[in-house]
């Protein structure tokens, strides 16, 4: 595997990570703005973080959110191309290192249906499956 670091995200990185999201297929939100996101870097600024390969590109992003009682997951991409080499397993074993750090104790995630091929992803790194009802309101 070659060399990768990881870095908090900074606003400067919003084009090449919102252009790694959507080359991941991700689906973008309204809150997936370069305001949403400035907005996003008020809290947990250390739980949102990329990786980067040798030459400083960015191969990885993930957005995680401690809310007090339970991490979130969100947003996790590895670049296509990179896919595969164990990079987003290193992606979430440094976001549960920094989640620990914050005395968070549980991390929960969602995962739309269309994508439901990732489930195996996280089942690797033992997450489970909870049978739960997802309900939610535009304020
Ligand atoms: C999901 C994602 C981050 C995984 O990153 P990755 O670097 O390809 O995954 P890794 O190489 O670290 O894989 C870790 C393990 O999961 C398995 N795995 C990874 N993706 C898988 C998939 N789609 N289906 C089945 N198993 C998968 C690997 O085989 C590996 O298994 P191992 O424990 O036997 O080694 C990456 O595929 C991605 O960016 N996908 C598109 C965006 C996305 O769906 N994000 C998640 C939103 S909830």
């Amino acid at each position: 595997m070659s060399e990768h670091s990881f870095r908090n995200f900074e606003i400067g990185d919003f084009d090449a990570v919102t252009a790694l999201w959507q080359a991941a297929g991700l689906f973008l939100g309204s809150s997936d703005t370069k305001p949403g996101l400035l907005k996003k870097l008020e809290r947990d600024p250390d739980l949102f973080f990329v990786m980067t390969d040798s030459a400083g590109q960015i191969i990885g992003c993930v957005m995680g959110t401690y809310d007090g009682r339970r991490g979130w997951i969100n947003h996790l991409a590895v670049s296509p191309d990179r896919q595969g080499e164990g990079l987003g397993r290193l992606m979430i074993k440094e976001l549960e290192a920094r989640f620990r750090k914050t005395g968070c104790q549980k991390v929960n995630l969602l995962i739309e249906p269309t994508n439901a091929a990732v489930q195996t992803f996280y089942q690797r790194l033992d997450y489970s499956e909870d049978k739960l009802i997802f309900m939610e309101k535009w304020l």
